[in-house]
């Protein structure tokens, strides 16, 4: 059976319990749209974390000269908890998203969140939040951990005092149509081998905002990003992995220090690999992609992420306006059965493998 919490709850103040309890769900709930009144809040200073604490949503007061405004040491997440039948909470293998975090602190030379830290802090929100985590269809209470910089002063060093937040969005789908169209970028690159790719850095995003707006010019909802060497291998779209099944094989970028280690991405592996569904991970020359698409080899394409579940891609564009279709997905696409069966586990309607859905009820 898949843990419940033992590890005791933050306590919530009884205004905030009131602010809760009056919450009315606005239609539409959009994405990351709503903001939950609770957060929690961890101070880092002189070496250590301060305890957590379930704190009113509010503005920070940072000052203008922080590190994290300047030099960028800031990195989060990207979580979900859904609602089961019985009620109670779930999160989906935080413990990937705890390792990534501290992965990405690390390399951003910034400290590491302790596990207990993180753990409480997810479990105390999501269960005090209960009542907020909407039950639709491609609905959850999206989850947002984040850590940034707080020293004072424009010298270039680390910070030495940080803040770790967790905020929380009930939230619908990320893609109202259901399926999204790439453009792919030939000319900006989103990050390099060394870089920061494989990391949630938030100047990683911000890298990529300028082709997004182009993409969405060109009547795109995505950017596909290449390797900044070649300009020629697949790595990722901005904010998702990349999936195509060619000659009957499920491929997928091999993930280097350039690509994002996904959680959806590796649940989708072992999904797959289940249904005895070759998978391979590997370098995606964009060109023997296009050319494998133009000989009718490629059936599917889709997207991966927290956010988009599994998102079918049903063309990429080029910047002249050439593009490259693929079968419209139907129930029997690979990417609609991965994508019912992990909601069904997010859910509790399918049983996940050991560890993935981490229920938040009381022992
Ligand atoms: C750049 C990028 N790639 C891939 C992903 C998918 O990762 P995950 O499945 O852990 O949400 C995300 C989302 O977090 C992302 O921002």
């Amino acid at each position: 059976m898949a843990p419940i919490v033992s590890r005791p709850l933050l306590p919530l103040a009884p205004h905030l319990k009131q602010a809760v309890a009056s919450y009315q769900r606005q239609e539409p709930l959009g994405f990351g749209q709503v903001m939950a009144p609770v957060m929690v809040r961890a101070d880092y200073s002189n070496g250590e974390w301060s305890m957590p604490e379930l704190v009113p949503y509010q503005g920070l007061t940072l000052d203008p000269a922080c590190k994290s405004l300047h030099y960028g040491q800031q990195v989060f997440e990207g979580m979900k908890a859904f609602a089961l039948e019985t009620g109670e909470g779930a999160l989906f293998r935080p413990q990937m998203n705890l390792a990534r975090l501290n992965d990405s602190a690390a390399r951003m030379a910034m400290p590491a969140v302790p596990s207990e830290l993180f753990m409480q802090s997810l479990e105390s929100l999501v269960w005090h939040l209960q009542p907020m985590i909407p039950r639709g269809p491609n609905e959850s209470l999206y989850l947002r951990p984040l850590m940034l910089a707080t020293d004072v002063g424009l010298s270039l060093k680390p910070s030495t005092s940080y803040v770790f937040l967790v905020i929380a969005s009930p939230s619908g789908g990320y893609f109202a149509a259901g399926k999204v169209t790439a453009l792919i970028e030939r000319r900006d690159c989103r990050a390099a081998p060394g870089g920061t790719g494989a990391y949630k850095v938030a100047g990683n995003y911000g890298a990529g905002i300028r082709a997004d707006i182009k993409a969405t010019q060109r009547g795109c909802q995505q950017t596909l990003w290449l390797d900044a060497v070649h300009k020629s291998y697949i790595e990722e779209f901005s904010g998702m992995n990349f999936f195509a099944v060619v000659d009957g094989e499920l491929c997928t970028p091999s993930v280097s220090d350039s690509v994002l280690r996904g959680v959806t991405r590796d649940s989708v592996i072992q999904l797959a690999r289940g249904r005895n569904i070759p998978v391979a991970e590997k370098p995606l020359h964009i060109d023997e992609l296009l050319a494998a698409i133009k000989r009718g080899l490629c059936a599917e394409m889709f997207a991966c992420g927290t956010a988009a579940v599994i998102t079918p891609v049903d063309a990429l564009a080029e910047i002249d306006g050439t593009t490259y279709e693929v079968p419209p997905s139907t129930p029997s696409s690979l990417s609609l059965i991965l994508r019912d069966q992990l909601m069904a586990m997010q859910t509790g309607r399918q049983v996940a493998p050991d560890g993935w859905l981490h229920r938040v009820g009381h022992t």
